[in-house]
């Protein structure tokens, strides 16, 4: 029997970069209508790095909503060399920040003012480990030297693994997880509790070679990059296992086409335009549709320490084309993931 409606309890969205102004005003409402809550980057230029850049951010964000949406943003401090520790502990205990990030200074998109060195920024993160505030970590290495397909097992064993056995009790999320050895780094340390994984429907879809296929297709190119398929399959396995670690973090990360499509184009997938139905597709492909609302639903709340929502959503079999592109303002747009194509499932909205 093939299912032809699932309810699931509303999900929730835990990486996703919104932008400012009227990158903000466009993408904001494609999150906001599926997803309750979503952990938002503070990647911005300058970076969000204090509770009050974060609590200014994120009365932006509410002000972009439209009206009736019920969504809330989860923010995050964005770590330098200079994070002061009380300060970033202040910002959590009064709820500004849901958690922080640590990019590796010039890893990826507006990361220069990121970290230089986990040492310099030691007693930030023992500060963090006291008080229960969860380490979102963009893991890969920025060497140069490092081939770009191995950065992330490379960061595994050279930093990641380190940096767990030096701060026992930190809670860690690897995000945007892309090889099969992070899926069996985070399998090995799962039952301590404190390590967890978002995983994008970009990965469980992509392999390296889409990124080249018939040509080079710059909207496929985002960090980190997409390995080959046996690690896709790696992800699509651990994804609708079931097991806890594993949950939704979209990672949809607008550009406009002009700097996609461009010399030296931008990374980043804007997935937000359809992100369950593309996840809901993968899922299928893998037999799995009942592990989605674990994944997407349950896994995430249950590491943040917060509720699952109360609220449902519906997913319907019936076909959904993908915008073609999404305005931004005048003479600038976003492609979507799998612009103009047909996926299988439609969101049916809140039931
Ligand atoms: C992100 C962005 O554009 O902000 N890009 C990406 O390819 N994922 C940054 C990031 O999460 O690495
Ligand atoms: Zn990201």
């Amino acid at each position: 029997m093939t299912l032809d409606r699932l309810v699931i309890r509303r999900p929730d969205d835990w990486h996703v970069h919104l932008r400012d102004g009227a990158m903000l005003k466009a993408v904001l409402p494609f999150t906001a209508r599926q997803f309750g809550r979503a952990i938002i980057m503070p990647n911005l230029k300058p970076p969000a790095t204090h509770a009050a850049d974060a609590a200014a951010y994120r009365a932006r964000i509410l002000a972009a909503l439209p009206e009736g949406v019920r969504f809330t943003p989860l923010m995050t401090a964005y770590l330098t060399d200079g994070t002061d520790a009380e300060d970033l502990a202040r910002g959590f205990e009064d709820g500004v920040f849901t958690a922080a990030k640590l990019y590796p200074a010039n890893a990826t998109t507006n990361s220069a003012h990121g970290v230089t060195s986990l040492d310099r920024i030691a007693p930030v993160l023992e500060r963090m480990a006291e008080i229960g505030m969860p380490l979102l970590i963009h893991g890969e290495v920025t060497e140069q030297s490092v081939d770009i397909f191995d950065r992330e097992a490379v960061f595994i064993d050279t930093i990641l693994s380190p940096l767990l056995d030096r701060h026992p009790t930190l809670r860690v999320v690897l995000e945007h997880v892309t090889t099969a050895d992070a899926v069996a780094f985070v399998r090995a340390h799962a039952a301590s509790g404190r390590i967890g994984a978002t995983i994008t429907a970009h990965h469980l879809l992509i392999n390296r070679s889409h990124i080249f296929q018939g040509g080079i297709r710059p909207h496929l190119y985002c960090l980190p990059i997409a390995k080959r398929e046996t690690h896709r399959l790696a992800l699509v396995e651990a994804a609708t296992s079931g097991e806890a670690p594993f949950f939704l973090g979209t990672d949809t990360a607008p550009h406009t086409v002009t700097a996609k499509e461009a010399a030296c184009g931008c990374a980043g997938c804007f997935t937000a335009a359809n992100a369950l139905e593309l996840y809901a597709e993968a899922f299928e492909d893998a037999g799995r549709l009942d592990q989605l609302e674990a994944f997407a639903s349950l896994n995430g709340p249950r590491f943040y320490g917060l509720p699952p929502s109360e609220e449902r959503v519906a997913l319907e079999r019936r076909p959904t084309v993908v915008p073609d592109v999404v305005l931004v303002s005048e003479g600038d747009a976003v492609l979507p993931f799998r612009s103009g194509e047909t996926l299988h499932w439609s969101f049916a909205g809140l039931v």
